[in-house]
């Protein structure tokens, strides 16, 4: 009986358990499942969905969201699904860029890369299964140090058509977070919406000095116009207020020249007296 308390008193198995109960309702479709956020990786979907409606506010035919941490390709395969489902839903094109070495982690280079959790060699990838699965996302192989700048360099075009509106962060080491912001600190605005939704895989049960959150705190100090913050509040707007809504950061380029472009719809624009 302990044991079974103990399962349930983490609010990740009590969501689980919730979102297995409500799928099996009837009614509960896939419009259903996307809105109250009952889908595989359901902070990507939310990921996805941000990216994509700010997109079209914009005017914004296409959109790219990219997964820095592929390991084994579940994560961007949901990303794949989540991107075609928001795509039909807005019609706003979705382009799906998964980056990682192949290889699994690299030596870690810095102790704020958290080593004693992660090594060399730890999540590799089976290239081929992947491949096999991935429809039109693209994998980019290879150390994103020498790979992220080359890609930027040579899909600018392709950019500017499907301006980066969604970035989840899953490299675990500090040193390879630093290396995935080039994707804010490199291209030009017209390659990125002005406010891109991120997703911080690796913040939980660490300190704001290393890892992820340090990689953050860097990139701040380095780029006060173009500040990287946690969604504050996001929880009590999001079905269920489920945990990963402490992990939702938003990269606001505040220099963007569409960044004061108001979002029709985004919000309500008249609070009246009450009768
Ligand atoms: C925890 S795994 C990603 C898990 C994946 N997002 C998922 O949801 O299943 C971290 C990945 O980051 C990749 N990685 C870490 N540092 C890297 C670097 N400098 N260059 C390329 N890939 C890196 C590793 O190869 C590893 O597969």
């Amino acid at each position: 009986m302990a044991d079974v308390l103990w399962e349930w008193s983490k609010s990740g198995t009590r969501h689980a358990a919730l979102h297995r109960l409500l799928r099996r309702l009837p009614g509960t479709g896939s419009a259903g499942a996307y809105r109250f956020g009952l889908v595989e990786r359901p902070h990507y979907a939310y990921g996805v969905r941000r990216a994509t409606e700010l997109a079209a506010r914009l005017g914004h035919r296409g959109v790219t969201v990219v997964e820095f941490g592929v390991a084994g390709g579940n994560g961007l395969l949901a990303l794949a699904e989540h991107a075609r489902y928001y795509a039909a839903a807005t019609g706003v094109a979705v382009r799906v860029v998964g980056f990682d070495s192949g290889a699994g982690m690299p030596a870690t280079r810095d102790p704020r890369d958290l080593p004693y959790l992660f090594g060399p060699g730890f999540y590799t990838m089976d290239h081929d299964r992947l491949r096999a699965r991935l429809g039109e996302a693209e994998l980019v192989l290879g150390d994103l140090a020498e790979t992220l700048p080359a890609y930027l360099a040579s899909r600018a075009e392709l950019l500017r058509r499907h301006p980066v509106g969604f970035v989840s962060l899953d490299l675990d080491y500090y040193s390879s977070t630093v290396t995935a912001l080039e994707v804010f600190r490199r291209p030009a605005h017209e390659h990125l919406l002005p406010r891109v939704t991120c997703y911080l895989d690796d913040v939980p049960g660490t300190i704001e000095r290393i890892g992820e959150a340090a990689a953050i705190a860097d990139f701040n100090a380095d780029h006060p116009a173009r500040p990287i913050g946690r969604v504050l509040g996001l929880r009590a707007f999001t079905p269920f207020d489920p945990p990963w809504a402490d992990q939702i950061y938003v990269h606001h380029r505040l220099d963007h020249p569409d960044y004061a472009r108001l979002e029709v719809g985004a919000t309500g624009d008249q609070l009246p007296l009450s009768p």
